[in-house]
């Protein structure tokens, strides 16, 4: 297993290429499971989760080729579609397959994800808007086992006691492509992620209108063909980086990036003292003070996203006074708060919400990662904190950067991944 070790301390200074987004290409790539014919995507990411759904897709009759960020997916054999509990366990995101396996042979059986570091995360409303449309689904073994001759389009509301769901409005819209007639998703989830997987599957000949509006509207067709498609620009990595500027009053060029994806997490940005300026194809963020304190709530998009509250949390903790972070996504994802207390933060948590009062510096600690953006988090502490950081388990991170460390590093960190 893996470990970085940062010394911290150096501005960062320079220029970053985002790379495509991780969870745009997740169900992407598991839709192409609906084509006839050999899908060509481009700026897919080379991560641990790219890598367990090309296994996954391979294992339900797929051949996928990856190599410099292009990936070529064509179905050869539909005889299996069964994704396993080994797979799912380690990849949540492999509940995407479901409505493609079922609305394009009849049938799937997928293993029920469990929960996970950031909380229970059930999949109930999945379940039931696939059920709207004609699905008979049960559990057996663990398994969600669904069946339809035929799916039938309806109108249906996706809403859930957290709000919209982004895979399940994936999972729902990907299934409705191939359902007779017209469906209507009410509460579907806006994200851009969403906006580009109907993108995909309209290239793909799917009827699909509204997709990144709260009512998606899809008129069923007989097939599918593949098509070429390039992911959008991962807007939680530019955050990220986004961040890494702003903590060590750097200064920092994004390219490829999508500002206009970014609108909550710049405006919050600039609320408390950062340089956001767009630039040709990205931004240049910097700063040169100490920030100011915040309060901010997560919310689904275009509110500000759960995905980078631990890093925001991190920024907050070295801010001039007091910040309320409130969780409304998932209550629970505040794995980043134990460790950052190690580092001589000041956050107090109660219930969802987490106080945080900035402190003069972080000092360097051995800390644990627990989920790809608690430790993303860590990285920014350990890129400010005095001394040296040790953060154990980096598989979390690899998960979902690429070479996060070799990219800090080229803006001036100092961070070393050793083998253990
Ligand atoms: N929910 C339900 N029932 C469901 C589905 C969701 O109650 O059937 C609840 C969840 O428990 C949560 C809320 O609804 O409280 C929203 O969950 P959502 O379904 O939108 O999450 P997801 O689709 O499983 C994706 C991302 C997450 C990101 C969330 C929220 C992928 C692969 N994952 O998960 O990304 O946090 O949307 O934006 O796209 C990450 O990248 O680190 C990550 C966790």
């Amino acid at each position: 297993m893996d470990k970085f070790v940062i010394r911290g301390g150096n501005r960062l200074k320079g220029q970053v290429a985002i790379d495509g987004a991780k969870n745009a290409a997740l169900p992407i790539m598991a839709a192409a499971l609906l084509a006839e014919g050999p899908c060509d995507i481009s700026r897919v990411p080379a991560l641990a989760d790219i890598t367990a759904m090309s296994d996954l897709l391979g294992e339900l009759g797929a051949s996928v080729e990856h190599a410099d960020g292009r990936m070529r997916i064509e179905v050869r054999d539909e005889s299996n579609s069964h994704a396993q509990y080994e797979r799912v366990r380690k990849m949540r995101a492999s509940i995407c397959v479901l409505g493609p396996l079922l609305a394009k042979r009849g049938q799937a059986r997928v293993s029920m994800p469990g929960g996970c570091a950031i909380g229970a995360r059930p999949v109930d409303l999945h379940l039931r808007g696939l059920r709207a449309l004609g699905a008979q689904i049960e559990l057996d073994n663990g398994d969600i086992v669904a069946k339809a001759r035929r799916l039938r389009g309806t109108s249906l509301f996706l809403g859930g006691p957290f709000g919209s769901t982004v895979l399940g409005t994936a999972n729902v819209m990907s299934a409705a492509t191939l359902a007779e007639g017209r469906t209507v998703i009410e509460s579907a989830a806006c994200e851009p992620e969403i906006e580009d997987l109907a993108d995909f599957l309209n290239a793909m000949g799917a009827k699909i209108r509204g997709a990144g509006t709260p009512r998606v509207t899809i008129d069923g067709v007989e097939k599918l063909a593949g098509c070429p498609h390039e992911v959008i620009p991962d807007r939680i990595e530019a955050g990220t980086f986004m961040v890494a500027a702003a903590l060590t009053n750097g200064e920092v060029t994004l390219t490829n990036a999508r500002l206009d994806h970014l609108m909550a997490v710049v405006d919050k940005l600039r609320e408390i003292g950062v340089n956001v300026e767009p630039s040709a194809g990205g931004a240049v963020v910097s700063s040169a003070r100490r920030l100011e304190p915040t309060d901010v709530t997560t919310q689904p998009y275009p509110g500000f996203p759960t995905d980078l509250q631990a890093q925001l949390m991190t920024l907050l903790c070295l801010a001039d006074g007091n910040s309320v972070i409130t969780e409304k996504i998932f209550p629970d994802r505040f794995m980043h708060v134990a460790e950052l207390l190690r580092m001589g933060a000041d956050i107090r948590k109660e219930g969802p919400t987490a106080i945080v009062t900035g402190v003069r510096r972080l000092i360097g600690a051995p800390v644990m990662a627990s989920d790809l953006r608690a430790s993303a988090a860590l990285v920014l502490a350990g890129l400010v904190a005095r001394g040296t950081t040790e953060i154990l388990r980096v598989y979390h991170i690899d998960r979902g950067y690429e070479r996060i460390e070799q990219r800090l590093n080229a803006l001036g960190a100092d961070i070393q991944r050793v083998s253990e």
